[in-house]
């Protein structure tokens, strides 16, 4: 969920709606907006509608805002309670006087709800948020003031929230509380910003407070004020946003997703950039572990979710055979809940682009419990997982704002890639001019990244071709397996038809019953080297091909070996196995994108999903 507040001078109700606009990507199964009408009699203005923001801006024009210089605002990604106009944010307390919107979801929120309902308070909606709604008004009935009714209901509540509110009776005020889910504090200049991301007021502030784990904030006009959960006073970290509005628009292109593939270039030399030296010796000062301590490590395991997880799938091929240290793969949420073998000299790599997805925070929390070094690999500064890992690396691709992540996990291989040939070079398992002359390929990986670009028409006149197909299946072997899953994650995302990533090799132990005529299915050919890898994926498409299916094959532009098996070659540039991803992920990307924009779907914002999962 996305969620806004506001305090200043401006008309709070279109500062919050622009700024939820930005936060959309975070959920659209409802939006909504609370302000503090100043009129004769004060009272609260709330309005909010299923569905995309579009719907709500339709309500307001129909019922436009007071001007008032005090709101709120949501953009939701239900958990509890179906999306309707009812379960929407703000929720109200009993007597209309506070308005609240949540992040989150409080686990016991049964108990408080049976309260409630115990103390005749009827309740509107079924979700949980709506209880802290009525726990914060009794608080204030009873005259306690806002920030203090705001922490004594925190420390009643179970489970992940980040909470901001707002009091029809105590002008020049919006209250938030932070617990694992983001919130970040705006300064302006005679008006403050509290938002899920920084996007929501970059274009009004550039100046930015990090707010800790159970910490409440109170902003007026001309201050901010942080206490924890006790109200005593808390040390947060003011910091400087490093882009601007431009980096959080579309820039031209019609969507966010097609922008963010075509960036794709400039992101990778981002995250290279400062990392290594011309001689090809990696500088990774930001790992904050003692060459010595590296040496200890014993054991890495990666864990991720969603396309980030593929991008460690990726990693684990590169880092295992550079550093010759067992390297596990793990979903996050399979990770936390499973009791895994973690210890001192256990490496957890955590890579996430937002930084918030809870499922991967739990997998963190639960690393460093067992006092396990953790590294997380994020893309946006100050988030959650960074905060609470012992280093970062951060990559460096700018906001994401299209829901599939396509530079994120672009810039997510590069930083894998770096940490990789890093641990080779401490350990001395490799010689320094093999990790050279691996730098200089990924230094070169921005030209080969465009020159794929460049040749995507045929590409995009396959996604009008396949439009209307069922179902498409992804093959690949090695690092080629984990971009398969990839490309078919990417056309369930977007295009919402059935696609199935399989290790090439494993087809014939089963999936390649699915294969009849026809059916569309995409093979990433590893470039040709010693091992027999390449000559085993021809083989498979033989088999494929066999039984009728039609094949796309993603292969070294001189392939001569794979081309007669091709109903389409794609071709690639040439590049070592291991770095292949970065390149053959590309046209996958872009398939979807266009198939799914062929069949009217909203690319950047897929039915039912959201980009930062901040609920387990
Ligand atoms: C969500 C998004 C996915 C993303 C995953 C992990 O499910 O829809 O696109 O890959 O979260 O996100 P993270 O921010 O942790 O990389």
């Amino acid at each position: 969920c996305g969620i806004v507040g506001y305090v200043g001078t401006k008309p709070a109700g279109s500062v919050v709606v622009e700024g939820l606009r930005r936060l959309e990507y975070r959920g659209y199964d409802s939006a909504g907006v609370a302000v503090v009408d100043e009129g004769v009699a004060r009272t609260l203005r709330c309005v909010k509608k299923a569905g995309k923001i579009a719907n709500l801006d339709k309500e307001l024009a129909d019922h436009p805002l007071p001007l008032t210089g005090q709101g709120i605002g949501h953009t939701r990604w239900a958990t509890h309670g179906a999306p309707n106009d009812t379960n929407a944010h703000p929720h109200l307390s009993a007597d209309g006087r506070v308005a609240v919107v949540h992040n989150g979801i409080i686990e016991n929120f049964a108990a408080l709800r049976a309260e409630l309902v115990a103390a005749g308070i009827p309740l509107s909606s079924e979700t949980d948020t709506e209880t802290v709604a009525h726990l914060i008004g009794r608080l204030l009935d009873e005259g306690v003031d806002l920030a203090t009714a705001m922490r004594r209901v925190c420390v009643r509540l179970d489970g992940a929230f980040t909470l901001v509110a707002v009091d029809r009776d105590t002008p020049d005020l919006v209250v938030g509380a932070r617990r694992n889910s983001p919130l970040v504090v705006g300064v302006g200049e005679g008006e403050n910003f509290l938002a899920s991301d920084v996007a929501a007021f970059i274009e009004h502030t550039r100046d930015a407070i990090e707010l800790g784990q159970d910490q409440v904030v109170q902003i007026t006009s001309s201050g901010v004020t942080v206490t924890d959960f006790e109200g005593r006073p808390a040390d947060v970290r003011p910091y400087h946003v490093d882009w601007d509005l431009t980096a959080a628009q579309k820039d031209g292109y019609d969507w966010f997703m097609r922008k963010e593939i075509y960036e794709q270039p400039d992101a990778v030399a981002n995250t290279l950039l400062g990392r290594h030296s011309k001689e090809g010796k990696l500088v990774l000062d930001e790992l904050r572990m003692s060459e010595d301590d590296l040496r200890k490590i014993d054991k890495i395991i990666i864990v991720a979710c969603g396309t980030a997880f593929y991008a460690g799938l990726v990693a684990k091929y590169a880092i295992e055979h550079w550093t010759r240290l067992p390297c596990e793969v793990e979903l996050a949420h399979e990770f936390r809940y499973r009791d895994p073998i973690v210890g001192p000299t256990t490496l957890v790599v955590c890579i996430s682009q937002s930084g918030e997805t809870a499922d991967s925070l739990m997998a963190v929390r639960h690393a460093r419990e067992q006092k396990a070094r953790v590294l997380a690999i994020c893309n946006t500064n100050g988030s959650t997982i960074p905060r609470e890992s012992d280093a970062v690396i951060y990559t460096h691709a700018g906001p994401e704002i299209g829901v599939a992540s396509t530079k994120g996990f672009m810039t997510q291989l590069v930083a894998c890639y770096v940490l990789g040939l890093y641990l080779a070079q401490v350990r001395g398992t490799k010689f320094d001019d093999e990790i050279a002359a691996t730098v200089a390929e990924l230094e070169a990986m921005p030209a080969a990244i465009q020159s794929v670009l460049d040749g995507i028409e045929p590409v995009i006149k396959l996604a009008e071709e396949f439009a209307d197909e069922p179902s498409v299946l992804f093959l690949g072997r090695h690092v080629g397996y984990p971009v398969a899953l990839e490309g078919a994650l990417k056309l369930k995302e977007l295009a919402y038809i059935h696609a199935e990533g399989f290790a090439a090799g494993e087809l014939k132990h089963g999936p390649i019953a699915l294969i009849d005529d026809q059916l569309p299915v995409f093979v990433v050919v590893p470039p040709r080297g010693r091992d027999q890898l390449h000559d085993k994926v021809v083989s498979n498409i033989q088999e494929i091909r066999a039984r009728g299916a039609r094949t796309i094959v993603l292969a070294e532009a001189d392939d001569q070996a794979v081309e007669p098996y091709a109903d389409l070659m794609i071709k690639l540039p040439k590049v070592s196995t291991l770095l292949q991803p970065m390149l053959a992920v590309v046209p996958l990307q872009v398939f979807a994108c266009e198939l799914a924009t062929r069949k009217g779907h909203d690319v950047d914002q897929p039915r039912n999903l959201a980009k930062s999962v901040t609920v387990e």
